[in-house]
């Protein structure tokens, strides 16, 4: 192996988890690495940064650190958004192609669909890094690339077009950023289980309401004044008292930055127009929302003047005016509330007026409630619109970055304070998926030293402690509390505290880069100072009680929906702002928790806004307070890759004699062998249930270069590896979507299989159409595949209830036929034999106890050929055609004995033979009847007329065939219902008038004899003869 120093030219990529090799081809022609985990010195802040800057000359703008996704904010267009890059990541491992936005958002949304867990991608960075811009990136890739409907359509674009609304009423052109969203925003995207984005809801945070009555110089208000003021159409102005001129207006001109190049007002209000009747503002609605908006501006032109006592007055009656028509107010009660206060004092409602500089803070403190509510109101009325029920869904967190400014307010404080809430959940979640990772496959965790900035977050939140709490008691303490003496309980309860300081309690040299009036957190991310200037006013956030009166008057539908009345009923004080914040965060930090999280880092690579410029400093500044060396060293601290046995077994195996070409054994197995081949030492490796870790990067890498050179001598085959995995991408792409289609479609049967269900005893319907017809369907093709094959098998499925009508008919038809079938197919002989069975059928069928034994037995023409018959007895016969003859036992009329005979049945007689002696014939005509018993004997008896002379009297006789012999004579004799069957005797004529008696009883073995009673017994087998 041949070891390489430095960094590869190209990488590889690993998050640990989603590994595949492939990633290492694609990144060939990559600049730096694409993984920060493969830095070698993984330690340096400058080697970190080094990669960052050669990746951002070649526009590389994103770099993982693992699963983590480091962006730097180009500030131009990069042609990597187009439909094409999406479909690119679309359903391609995460480290398959190079490091983008939609490889994310990809990888979270499958994350979804198979883990079946709800997903967040949490977006930080500082003001201008792209937090914003990724986002909608993201919001784009699921808009484009996930499955719709048409109802989903509508959706889709109301969650595309809520951007520009809230952009437009909660984002301003600041120093850092021409579109900064001042305030934080976490969006669920909810996906049905067809995984088509179906709804969303958005949580907004802090909004920075006190940029709408003042700006620093060369900020401006929110974008959504300057767009109705340019863009506004001429009478919608008029209406609204308003002038093409933001020059005119008090709120904005005080950043005196009214045109911003990069901003085109006139088309963006055009852009937001129709974005509000895409999310479903009705015309009436978007123009009490415009009322507002201008009433804001008219409100910032109220102008006071003072009168001798000192109390303020109204100078401008115009707005007062314009003011009562737009918010549906009376002017007169508008006019005071802005002059006066209410106070209760013993009961009694007192009204004092208010000085100049009240009164203009009460008018500022009226536009920040009107506007900051009507802020919630609209997010809400989007989130009316998104609703949707029972979805999985992915978050999306783009919340304002830490921020330090040369003067630090109440907002920066929350800012901040957010940010290390956020850092905190970063850095346990992160630390917990790398410890339960190494937990799966059974390898000791090393514990990783880090920074944990609880005691910070403490410092701000703990109850009663806490900043929070310190600054809530100043707030609500009556007297004369101010920001000053927050500042001193601050240094008296947690002045000791290591991470904060101020300046009476710092060292000389902190002393002279702090101001008296501030505070210092030592953040997780640097120090910041705090103005302590307006703490409590921000944080009490107070309106008049007769400026809340007079907006619950309000006409405006929206108004009426800011301003409860019910809150002028409630006498409990409000809730802090920053209380409210931080009850919020704790929420915030519960939903995140719950949801699997990725993050997206992003860094702004200079304060002008220029493209191609790397400001190291800046950057090096943001790499610290994001913490990603911090990041990179908890991926780092034990190993730096790690991938399945397979993968490194199929990419690595013709590096080793025993593994090329393959390796019939465990896998584990094969990857220890390979990796003893390769002179691994034990250091650097080790071996878990499923996976090998790596520690050094540059193992892998003189690993991957022994491959190269061995790929050579492997010839042409394997250089076209990299198309293959090119084809084999389209190849899985194709199949997914196909894999896709047949899901859905499947789904969509189900569906309607179980509408159907629940429809089914319905009349048909278009919801039990498809199950009903199923059913059907269903029943037919059993029906076919389970026929009764023969004309006695009387199996048939059952039917549907729908289907027991024609089922009954089938059934007859499909007998009939088989029946005819079958008579078509038998021959004379077969018929015969088939009508003499009948004929026993009649006869014997359940009344003799042998007749089911002979059933299966065929009857013979005769059973007894000419031979076995004595000629003279066929000579005496003449010309009389035999019929049928059997030998028989006949019972002599005196002894019952038991005598050989012949019976021979001709066409007229039944004959009784005795070799050669006829000993009697009967003729048909005079065959009186037959009597047999109804058990398994063969014993019958022929009757003959006792006064025919000839006769010697009726004869019992024996046959071993007694059905067929019997049912032979009936059909001879044409005596069918001429014989009886009888139940324990029979009577039988003896000649001479005397009469005999023959009993039947059954036992096991057959016995006819003369019993005492003179009687002859016969006593049958249970199973006789037949
Ligand atoms: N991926 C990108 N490609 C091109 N330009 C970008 C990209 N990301 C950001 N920008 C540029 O940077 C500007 C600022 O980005 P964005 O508004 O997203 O910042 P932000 O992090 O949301 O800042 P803030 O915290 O102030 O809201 C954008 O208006 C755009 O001009
Ligand atoms: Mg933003």
């Amino acid at each position: 192996i041949r070891w390489r120093s430095t960094s590869f030219p190209w990488t590889l990529g690993s998050d640990g988890v989603r590994i595949t090799m492939e990633s290492a081809l694609t990144a060939r022609d990559r600049v730096g690495v694409q993984d920060f985990v493969l830095l070698e010195n993984h330690t340096s802040e400058a080697a970190f940064i080094e990669n960052l800057r050669k990746r951002f000359k070649e526009n590389l703008i994103y770099t993982y650190i693992g699963s983590v996704l480091v962006s730097v904010n180009p500030y131009k267009d990069l042609e990597i958004y187009t439909k094409n890059h999406m479909e690119r990541y679309r359903g391609i491992n995460f480290y398959e192609v190079s490091p983008h936005i939609y490889a994310v958002s990809d990888n979270s949304y499958r994350s979804m669909r198979t883990e079946r867990k709800d997903q967040c991608i949490l977006i930080s960075g500082e003001s201008g890094a792209g937090k914003t811009e990724a986002s909608k990136k993201i919001l784009q890739y699921y808009a484009v690339t996930c499955p719709a409907s048409d109802q989903v359509e509508t959706v889709k674009d109301r969650l595309l077009q809520s951007n520009p609304v809230l952009e437009a009423f909660g984002n301003a052109k600041t120093l850092r950023n021409d579109n900064s969203s001042r305030f934080g925003k976490y969006m669920d995207i909810q996906f049905d289980f067809k995984g088509a984005p179906v709804g969303g809801h958005i949580l907004n945070y802090l909004l920075e309401k006190s940029r709408v009555v003042h700006q620093n110089h060369g900020e401006r208000n929110f974008h959504i004044f300057y767009q109705l003021i340019e863009g506004g159409e001429e009478d919608l102005l008029r209406r609204l008292g308003l002038e093409r001129n933001p020059q005119q207006y008090q709120y904005l001109v005080k950043g005196n930055c009214p045109k911003v190049s990069s901003i085109n007002d006139r088309s963006d209000w055009k852009v937001v127009r129709k974005a509000l009747s895409v999310i479903g503002f009705s015309e009436d609605e978007v123009e009490e929302l415009l009322n507002i908006i201008a009433s804001v501006l008219h409100l910032g032109n109220i102008q006071y003047g003072g009168e001798d006592s000192g109390n303020a007055y109204i100078t401008t009656d115009t707005q007062i005016k314009y003011l009562a028509r737009l918010l549906g107010v009376d002017g007169l009660v508008l006019k005071e509330a802005l002059t006066h206060k209410k106070i209760i004092a013993k009961g009694e409602e007192l009204k004092s007026p208010l000085n100049l500089e009240q009164a203009s803070s009460a008018r500022d403190a009226l536009s920040k409630a009107v506007y900051g509510r009507t802020f919630t109101w609209l997010v809400n009325k989007i989130n009316v619109s998104l609703a949707y029920k029972n979805a999985s869904v992915i978050g999306l967190l783009d919340i304002y970055g830490f921020e330090v400014f040369q003067h630090n307010s109440f907002e920066q404080f929350c800012i901040n304070y957010c940010n290390e809430k956020l850092q905190q959940l970063f850095i346990e979640l992160t630390l917990k998926s790398e410890q339960d990772e190494y937990e799966a496959e059974g390898i000791t965790w090393e514990p990783v030293q880090y920074f944990n900035n609880k005691i910070i977050c403490d410092l701000v939140e703990e109850k009663f402690k806490g900043i929070i709490s310190i600054l809530d008691e100043e707030c609500l303490r009556p007297g004369d509390a101010s920001d000053i003496t927050f500042l001193e309980k601050l240094e008296n309860t947690v002045g000791g505290h290591a991470h904060l300081t101020t300046h009476k309690l710092t060292d000389g040299k902190t002393r002279k880069v702090m101001g008296r009036e501030e505070f210092r957190l030592l953040h997780y991310a640097g120090e910041v100072n705090y103005n302590v200037n307006g703490f409590l006013d921000k944080n009490n956030d107070l309106l008049f009680r007769n400026l809340k009166e007079v907006m619950c008057m309000s006409d405006n539908k929206i108004l009426t929906q800011c301003f409860d009345r019910a809150e002028l009923k409630d006498s409990r004080r409000p809730e802090t702002a920053a209380t409210q914040f931080k009850t919020s965060l704790a929420k915030l930090m519960e939903i995140l928790m719950s949801k699997e999280p990725s993050y997206v880092r992003c860094i702004k690579p200079n304060d002008a806004k220029q493209a191609g410029r790397f400001d190291e400093v800046l950057i090096r500044h943001q790499v610290k307070y994001l913490g990603l060396m911090e990041n990179l060293r908890v991926r780092r601290a034990g190993f730096a890759y790690r991938r399945h046995y397979e993968t490194f077994l199929q990419r690595y195996k013709s590096l080793c004699p025993e593994t090329w070409p393959s390796w019939q054994g465990k896998l584990a197995d094969g990857v220890s062998t390979l990796v003893k081949h390769l002179g691994y030492k034990p250091e650097e490796y080790k071996l878990g249930r499923s996976k090998i870790f790596i520690r050094f990067p540059k193992t892998l890498f003189a690993t991957e270069d022994a491959l190269e050179t061995r790929k050579h001598s492997l010839g042409e085959r394997e250089s076209h590896v990299s198309h293959a995995v090119v084809v084999q991408a389209w190849w899985k792409g194709i199949l997914a979507c196909r894999r896709a289609r047949r899901r859905r479609e499947a789904a969509n049967t189900i569906r309607r299989f179980i509408k159907g269900f629940i429809y089914r005893h319905n009349e048909r319907c278009p919801e039990n159409e498809y199950f009903l017809d199923y059913v059907r369907y269903s029943f037919l093709m059993k029906l076919r595949r389970n026929l009764p094959k023969t004309v006695l098998d009387k199996s048939w499925p059952t039917p549907p209830t729908a289907l027991i009508e024609a089922s009954e008919r089938l059934r007859k038809l499909y007998m009939q036929n088989m029946v005819w079938g079958y008579c078509k197919k038998i021959n004379p002989e077969w018929k015969h034999q088939l009508e003499q069975k009948m004929v026993a059928s009649e006869i014997f069928k359940n009344k003799k106890d042998n007749y089911p034994q002979s059933v299966p037995k065929l009857f013979v023409g005769t059973r007894l050929n000419g031979e076995e018959i004595n000629p003279k007895v066929l000579q005496s016969l003449g010309s009389e055609k035999m019929k049928y003859a059997v030998p028989v036992t006949k019972y002599d009329r005196k002894g019952y004995k038991a005598r050989p005979r012949q019976l021979l049945l001709t066409s007229n007689s039944a004959v009784i033979v005795e070799e050669a002696k006829l000993k009697q014939r009967i003729d048909y005509a005079a065959l009186k009847g037959i009597s047999v018993s109804s058990l398994s004997d063969g014993v019958f008896v022929l009757h003959v007329p006792t006064e025919d002379k000839k006769q010697k009297g009726d004869v019992v006789l024996q046959s071993d065939h007694i059905i067929e012999t019997l049912t032979k004579v009936a059909i001879c004799a044409d005596k069918v219902n001429s014989i009886n069957i009888n139940q324990g005797s029979i009577t039988f004529t003896m000649g001479q008038g005397r009469e005999g008696i023959i009993d039947f009883t059954s036992g096991s073995e057959l016995l006819v004899a003369k019993a005492k009673n003179g009687h002859l017994s016969v006593v049958s087998r249970n199973n006789g003869g037949i």
